[in-house]
């Protein structure tokens, strides 16, 4: 069923094996996997301009925060090369009308922006217009790259929590594909079941986009691992009933206090498993850390009513009913027992253990 990629010599020091490869270079194009007719469709679209990557961000044919942050590295490198700058100025100022148009694809996760930045760093460097081009390609695919082997330090490091027989309930999609491969929640439970671990999962459908339903129990049927989907207002009853051992969750944005950006219905799921005493665990990359930001400053992403008065072309609510309909949350420290990273695994009190172990490049 699935096609096993043509550039996963690209990646080659990363054994990706039959693992979804969710955005990749290829030949001067960005090819990812269209997010947005899975499950009944796994459809591979290739772009050659980057204000097609921004819509791609915008409508979610690529999301997930570190697979943003790909992306946009890659849609930077299409605007070096769509460029017709005949000298470095010139570029860079295409360059920063590539990075304003990216930048505003999503206001959340912290890796889009991370990503940008490091870009047009990267290009400042350069001394040519060739050596720009040159010097952010090979810089965009060594993010690719790191983000691989990231997770797949992450995923180590969170299996050792892991017992043999867990049921570990995920929120949202955290997975390959919402990273280039492997995922950050669910590279833990990939990393657990490669040492040999039997590890069942409960996914929430993630109400009102489906990245539970559409993408989590796509990827994880795709590898074999055993999963059941629940809808997101049974999350209380089936931890009353004991059915979780352990959650855990991605982010999109970690702040030096440990408060917690994630999809909507995150901040639900981490009152609940405090209410059921089971540990809620965050699995985050260094580069979803934001050490700068208050809370305050940080803006929560409104979608298009739609998503709510829709479910597909049904309309399911009266008209003219105003609706809010954020996409992501905030869970607080306290409720938090540990934030994975590809480093250590950082317990609380997450001022410190983030002051000490986490530093990050910009
Ligand atoms: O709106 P989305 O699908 O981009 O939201 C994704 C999430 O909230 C993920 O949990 C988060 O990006 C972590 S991905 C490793």
């Amino acid at each position: 069923m699935i096609r096993l990629y043509h550039v996963l010599g690209r990646y080659k020091n990363y054994a990706l094996g039959n693992s979804l490869l969710t955005v990749s270079w290829e030949d001067g194009k960005v090819v990812m996997i269209d997010q947005t007719k899975l499950p009944t469709k796994l459809e591979y679209v290739k772009y050659t301009k980057y204000q097609d990557i921004a819509k791609a961000i915008k409508r979610l044919t690529v999301r997930g925060a570190p697979a943003i942050g790909v992306a946009a590295a890659f849609g930077m490198c299409l605007a070096a090369f769509q460029s017709k700058a005949g000298n470095t100025a010139e570029l860079l100022s295409d360059m920063e009308i590539a990075y304003t148009l990216l930048r505003a694809t999503r206001p959340t996760a912290v890796n889009l922006v991370w990503a940008l930045d490091l870009v047009m760093k990267k290009a400042r460097e350069g001394n040519s217009v060739d050596q720009i081009r040159k010097g952010i390609l090979d810089f965009s695919l060594k993010i690719a790259q790191d983000d691989v082997s990231t997770n797949k330090k992450l995923g180590k490091n969170g299996a050792e929590l892991i017992n043999d027989g867990e049921v570990i309930l995920t929120h949202c999609n955290a997975g390959s594909l919402a990273t280039v491969a492997y995922g950050t929640a669910l590279g833990v439970i990939r990393a657990a079941r490669e040492s040999g671990k039997e590890v069942r999962v409960i996914a929430t459908e993630t109400r009102p986009v489906m990245q539970g339903s559409r993408l989590t129990a796509f990827e994880l049927k795709h590898d074999g691992i055993d999963v059941r989907l629940i809808p997101d207002t049974a999350v209380g009853y089936v931890m009353s009933q004991k059915m979780v051992s352990r959650v855990i969750v991605g982010a999109d944005r970690v702040l030096r206090t440990g408060h917690v950006f994630n999809k909507i219905g995150t901040y639900q799921v981490a009152v609940m498993a405090s209410r059921h005493m089971i540990p809620f665990y965050v699995a985050a990359p260094i580069s979803t850390f934001d050490l700068e930001s208050d809370i305050g400053d940080i803006v929560i992403e409104e979608r298009d009513a739609k998503e709510i008065l829709q479910v597909g072309n049904r309309v399911v609510a009266p008209k003219g009913v105003g609706v809010l309909n954020p996409a992501f949350d905030i869970t607080p420290p306290e409720l938090i027992a540990g934030i994975i990273t590809e480093k250590c695994i950082l317990q609380p009190p997450y001022k410190n253990s983030i002051e000490k172990n986490i530093q990050i490049d910009r």
